[in-house]
């Protein structure tokens, strides 16, 4: 069992988003996938009550149980588990999902706060050692403000990956989750599909690549 965390201690940048999407790009890869909820505000399990389905399960729990949940899915042979965390300043819940975790993901968004806001998360993941990639999220279109972002993440950060694909802002990612769907289900041949399964294969192959 493969485990993802997706940490950003600020609102809004997308890590349930991820989560989730990325998640159902694993079942749609037949992979037994999960996400643990570790956000008190609970955003994937509320959006779990709109769907039916077995897979992914979607698991609310807290540091202190983290552990056991993880070897429960472990014991439903689930391939990727990913770590869905808070919101705010918590760097002990992102500390406890970065511990656990084969790689950590950190999406970044598009204003120069966005990036300076990444520092704390940053800091968790290099203590805790693990391989880690930036996704950058809400990006307008065009390649401007994505490469004034690239070029400020590789000039502070120069040993952190940054996912060769920029998800734009795009109405799919609301509507989708509104109908309890990620957007591979909700518009499979949506370009926020097809981002999602670029960003899908990239995971597949940082993973390979760190064992
Ligand atoms: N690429 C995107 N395009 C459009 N909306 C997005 C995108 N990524 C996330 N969102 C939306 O932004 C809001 C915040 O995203 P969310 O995943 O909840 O962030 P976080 O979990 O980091 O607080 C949600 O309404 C989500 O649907
Ligand atoms: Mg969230």
């Amino acid at each position: 069992m493969k485990k993802i965390a997706i940490l950003a201690q600020k609102g809004g940048v997308g890590k349930t988003t991820l989560c989730l999407n990325l998640a159902i790009a694993a079942k749609l890869d037949r992979k037994k996938s999960a996400v643990i909820d570790m956000d008190p505000q609970k955003s994937s399990s509320e959006w779990a009550k709109t769907r039916s389905q077995q897979w992914p399960q979607i698991r609310a729990t807290s540091i202190s149980f983290l552990p056991k949940m993880l070897s429960v899915l472990n014991e439903l042979k689930t391939h990727f588990v990913f770590i869905d965390t808070l919101p705010k300043d918590d760097d002990l819940t992102a500390m406890a999902a970065a511990k656990e975790a084969d790689i950590i993901i950190i999406p970044v968004g598009k204003s120069i706060l966005d990036v300076r806001g990444i520092a704390p998360t940053v800091k968790i993941a290099l203590a805790a050692n693990k391989p880690t990639f930036f996704v950058l999220n809400r990006f307008p279109y065009g390649t401007a403000r994505k490469d004034k972002v690239i070029k400020v993440l590789k000039s502070k950060y120069p040993n952190i990956a940054i996912a060769p694909i920029c998800l734009i802002e795009r109405p799919t990612y609301d509507a989708s989750l509104e109908h309890g769907l990620g957007v591979i289900e909700f518009k499979p041949k949506s370009h926020a599909a097809s981002d999602i399964k670029t960003l899908y294969r990239y995971l597949l192959k940082q993973m390979k690549e760190c064992g």
